[in-house]
């Protein structure tokens, strides 16, 4: 499909399940290739990155071992409003690398959230897979170890991206902007 219609938007194809599949086979290369003789743990953050983690996992063949953890909001007591905690994290990971894998960064906020809340963990290094990056509007100090996809500043959804819930479902991913490709 070229366009989708989803709630009160429509979105025009961006990236093809078939380039996305290419790229993510490029990155499980790079993958297995870095972290050979290491103790893995993939960590791959719950909604958006389910079908990113599903493809990619399937291409690195190595032992690993995999979990799926989710940010909860909750209000704040202090004035800085919402805070975001991660949720579901059972496995220990001390001493072990740990990959988080994300469906898209933007700011980098969530990133760094990430990092701090796991570096209490004591993992032996933590790296960052991403399928997508918003390198514009990207203001952390983190590395990103691995990216897929570099793309512009809006919004998008479809393999595992969300418009308001609705979206995650395409094979496809589709941007809110008429593009010449
Ligand atoms: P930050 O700014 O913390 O944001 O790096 C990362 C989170 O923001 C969401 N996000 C998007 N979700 N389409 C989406 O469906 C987008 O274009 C988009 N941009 C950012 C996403 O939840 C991500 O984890
Ligand atoms: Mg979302």
């Amino acid at each position: 499909m070229n366009s989708v219609t989803v709630l009160d938007k429509t979105f025009h194809l961006l990236i093809s399940e078939q380039e996305i599949k290419g790229r993510i086979k490029e990155l499980a290369v790079q993958l297995k290739n870095d972290l050979i003789n290491e103790d893995v743990i993939f960590i791959a953050i719950l909604n958006g990155s389910f079908m990113f983690a599903s493809d990619l996992l399937k291409e690195f063949d190595l032992p690993a071992q995999i979990t799926f953890v989710k940010l909860a909001s909750y209000q704040g007591s202090s004035s800085s409003g919402t805070v975001k905690r991660l949720i579901g994290i059972n496995e220990n990971i001390e001493n072990k690398t740990v990959v988080i894998l994300e469906d898209i960064v933007d700011t980098g906020l969530t990133l760094e959230l990430i990092k701090k809340q796991l570096t209490g963990y004591e993992p032996k290094t933590i790296k960052f897979a991403t399928l997508l990056l918003k390198p514009d509007c990207y203001k952390g100090k983190e590395n990103i170890d691995y990216i897929g996809f570099n793309i512009s500043n809006e919004f998008i959804i479809g393999y595992g991206l969300d418009y308001d819930g609705y979206g995650r479902n395409y094979p496809n991913i589709y941007i809110n902007k008429v593009i010449k490709k």
